[in-house]
């Protein structure tokens, strides 16, 4: 069902891998609101992943950037005003990865070369793609922009490593960013904090099924969905959201104001 929330309001949605990710939800969900977007993702994710297959149901065009490359970043904001004949309404951004958490890199035993490269996709990226946008005034007034992050930037959460710290810095950012561009356009600028979601990001985490299971008994409403995620984050591109700015906003159905459920004391009672 449709609400034409995103009507005539165009997008770039950064971060669609394949159908369970977060960003590919959210991009069919914006279309269906009305909107026209712009698909981008690093090259070889273009090429490994499916996304083509959502650029078609989207009718979007699908301009290849590395996160970490400004030439690359340029590139995709001056071909995006190209294509739509001006600046964008809202930006999705939905990147994340970990270069220990692939290589199997304990929280006390981190390579720091590949820390940097992590710090750089997953929160510094944050910080190139908003500069660029204020570069090329890509972004128009009143327009809203959303990362992706979780709780482990509040709490501590074992298997999430590295990541934790990085997400605290990308909600960072959004409070840094989110005054400047509050100042200068009008643009705001927010986190969602979604619960934790099957997908390839999500499944890369040790003992996430574990995790998944332990959240959905520790949230009072159960485990936000990526289809939900994706509506959430439509109202937060909608006009009624005009005022909020420089959030993190949960959205993880209660599990960050609970401290303890029926159904976990008793599946630890003996
Ligand atoms: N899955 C979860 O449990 C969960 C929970 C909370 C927040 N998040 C966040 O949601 C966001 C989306 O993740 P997802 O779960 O949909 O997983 P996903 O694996 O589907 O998406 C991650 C995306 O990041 C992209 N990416 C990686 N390196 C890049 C680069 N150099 N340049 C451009 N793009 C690059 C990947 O290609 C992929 O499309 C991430 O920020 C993640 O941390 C996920």
């Amino acid at each position: 069902m449709s609400h034409n929330l995103l009507k005539g309001k165009k997008g770039i949605i950064f971060g669609a891998l394949d159908e369970k990710s977060i960003a590919w939800k959210t991009a069919l969900r914006c279309v269906a609101e009305g909107a026209e977007i712009v698909l981008t993702n690093a090259p070889v994710a273009i090429r490994m992943g499916e996304i083509n297959k959502l650029a078609e149901q989207c009718k979007a065009p699908v301009i290849g950037a590395d996160v970490t490359n400004m030439d690359d970043l340029d590139n995709l904001f001056l071909k995006t005003k190209e294509h739509f004949g001006g600046g964008v309404d809202f930006i999705l951004h939905s990147i994340g990865m970990s270069v220990n958490v692939r290589k199997g890199n304990d929280y006390t035993n981190l390579n720091y070369d590949y820390m940097h490269k992590s710090v750089d996709i997953s929160a510094m990226s944050f910080h190139r793609v908003l500069q660029t946008a204020i570069k090329h005034d890509a972004i128009n007034e009143w327009g809203s922009v959303v990362a992706l992050t979780f709780i482990a930037a509040h709490l501590a959460f074992p298997n999430y490593n590295e990541m934790a710290d990085i997400k605290a810095m990308l909600e960072s950012i959004t409070r840094s960013f989110g005054y400047q561009y509050g100042m200068k356009k009008n643009v705001r600028i927010n986190t969602v904090s979604q619960s934790p979601t099957m997908t390839t990001a999500g499944q890369g985490i040790s003992g996430f099924d574990g995790f998944v299971s332990f959240s959905e008994k520790m949230s009072p409403l159960g485990n936000a969905t990526a289809d939900q995620c994706a509506e959430f984050t439509v109202s937060l591109f909608s006009d009624y959201t005009r005022m909020v700015t420089m959030q993190n906003l949960f959205h993880d159905g209660g599990f960050s104001s609970t401290g303890v459920t029926e159904a976990v004391i008793q599946q630890m009672s003996k």
